[in-house]
């Protein structure tokens, strides 16, 4: 039987298919099948004539010339200590669980011109004084790299020189090619100690037959790219884009390859930028590091909390919350807009939590509270654009919906945590100290939390007065301090 000459590839999963099908029998997305040549059979190709560590994908993995590896009693193995590499930036290092680990491969993901080269490339910058990095720009060319250099010199932490030239002793080299096999030459030539690829879409394998950004590409480029890093112990920084659906262009492809991918995101219309760890082999995943996009580049923003606080006037249909992400607390500002509706069924919108969640949220506050609010159109933003999903944000959006609702404004100083139950009830939340040290630290006196959580004591000592409450009815009395139930209220 002659060989197919083409093959339909997953743009979801990678899986390969031999005919057309509308849904991928691997992952079951629909409409990702694309049709690209067969590869050439992967042991039929010119490059990687080295003694390669057959699965050297680990660090460390590989043996001494020709010795076949041996299992061997756990107690024997020789620990390294991880030796982590600042990337001169802490919300950065934070994200990545403390810093790069040497022969690590992450990749950071995000809509283009949310920043993602600039956040590397003002890094590569800090980082070349201690470290030699080699920052290759697959898109730009190293004049439009440069440019950037000299924007960013004029502000990058620690850097006395303004001419935009490196300082001193730094060691950054820049290659300006999408050429794969160029680009392995050079690592294997320099052997950085980082060395940044922007981007692995960008990257082209001339040997496949596939376009650059094919899933085809994008895998063997990753994957012959983390061989070298992995067996010469170079960081490895992969800027991956994120297609129109917001998924990583192959993203499982590339996911378990690499060792932690972080995402950047950010409001196009807002200037900060929020980065997260989604996978991490090397640290905690949902770290957040928030940076703000200025003229020259990325600042950190260390006190993110007054971000995402509204304006000082407290008004109707506003409430604040804590909100956690990984280990560290936001406190958050959420508004609501309840009006009656003038159509059939009414309007629901949620910027910032998802619209499940609100729908829920309006049928407790219906069913428990007795509120007609299936008769009105009910909006919710989160203030600052950012995400919150945990459900201890539930009461907040509660009382937010009340306080519109009856046109009451909460007292000053306040703040709601909290998971709602579908009967009511209000659910115990994780890291409740945490977030209630957070709300003390920017000056709120009051804090509406679930029964029983044994922290009166420490919120005492904190300055706040803490109002427990065991369901839904409970809280938004004491949040408000009248009965929102009540139609006179
Ligand atoms: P960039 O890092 O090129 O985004 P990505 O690599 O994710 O596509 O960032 C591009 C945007 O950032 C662009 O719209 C210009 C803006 N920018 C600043 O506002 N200040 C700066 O100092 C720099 C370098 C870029
Ligand atoms: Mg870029």
């Amino acid at each position: 039987m002659a060989k197919p000459s083409s093959v339909f590839v997953c743009t979801s999963c990678g899986a390969q298919a031999r005919q057309f099908f509308g849904k991928c029998a691997s992952c079951g997305s629909w409409n990702t099948l694309v049709e690209q040549k067969a590869a050439p059979a992967a042991d039929s190709r010119r490059r990687r004539p080295v003694a390669e560590p057959s699965a050297g994908l680990v660090a460390g993995m590989a043996t001494a010339a020709g010795q076949p590896r041996r299992s061997e009693p756990i107690h024997a193995v020789g620990e390294r200590p991880l030796q982590r590499l600042s990337s001169g930036y802490g919300e950065l290092d934070r994200v990545l669980g403390g810093g790069l680990v040497p022969g690590s491969l992450v990749l950071v993901g995000g809509d283009p011109g949310i920043g993602k080269s600039t956040l590397l490339l003002q890094s590569a910058r800090s980082m070349a004084g201690r470290a030699s990095v080699l920052y290759v720009s697959a898109e730009e060319s190293a004049q439009q790299v440069k440019l950037r250099w000299r924007r960013l010199a004029q502000v990058a932490a620690g850097d006395a020189d303004a001419g935009g030239e490196p300082a001193a002793g730094a060691d950054f080299q820049l290659l300006s090619e999408t050429d794969l096999e160029l680009v392995l030459q050079e690592l294997e030539a320099l052997r950085p100690a980082v060395a940044i690829i922007d981007s692995i879409q960008a990257l082209h394998d001339a040997e496949l037959g596939s376009a650059p950004g094919s899933v085809s590409q994008v895998r063997e480029c990753a994957a012959a790219l983390a061989r070298i890093a992995k067996r010469q112990d170079t960081a490895l920084l992969l800027v991956g884009h994120v297609t129109k659906e917001g998924a990583l262009a192959g993203p499982k492809v590339l996911e378990h390859l690499v060792d932690a991918v972080l995402t950047f995101e950010g409001d196009r219309f807002a200037s900060h930028r929020l980065l997260r760890a989604v996978k991490n082999r090397f640290g905690a995943t949902h770290e957040l590091g928030v940076f703000e996009m200025r003229d020259r580049g990325l600042a950190e923003v260390t006190n993110p909390s007054e971000l995402f606080l509204g304006s000082d006037e407290p008004s109707a249909g506003t409430a604040t919350i804590v909100a956690c992400e990984g280990t560290r607390p936001l406190v958050v500002e959420l508004q609501a807009l309840v009006s009656t509706t003038s159509y059939a069924s009414p309007r629901r919108s949620a910027t910032g939590i998802a619209a499940n969640r609100l729908h829920q949220i309006l049928a407790v506050l219906e069913k428990h509270l007795g509120l007609p609010l299936s008769r009105f159109d009910c909006y919710l933003a989160v203030a600052g654009g950012l995400e919150v999903e945990e459900p201890a944000a539930d009461l907040g959006v509660a009382a937010a919906v009340v306080a519109s609702y009856r046109d009451l404004t909460l007292p000053p100083g306040t703040v709601l945590v909290g998971e709602l139950g579908l009967g009511g009830q209000l659910r115990p939340v994780g890291q409740l100290e945490l977030r209630l040290q957070e709300a003390a630290r920017l000056g709120f006196t009051r804090a509406v939390v679930p029964k029983g959580s044994g922290l009166a004591k420490a919120a005492a000592g904190l300055g706040l007065q803490l109002l427990e409450a065991g369901n839904v009815a409970e809280a938004l009395v004491a949040a408000l301090g009248v009965n929102p139930a009540d139609d006179r209220a």
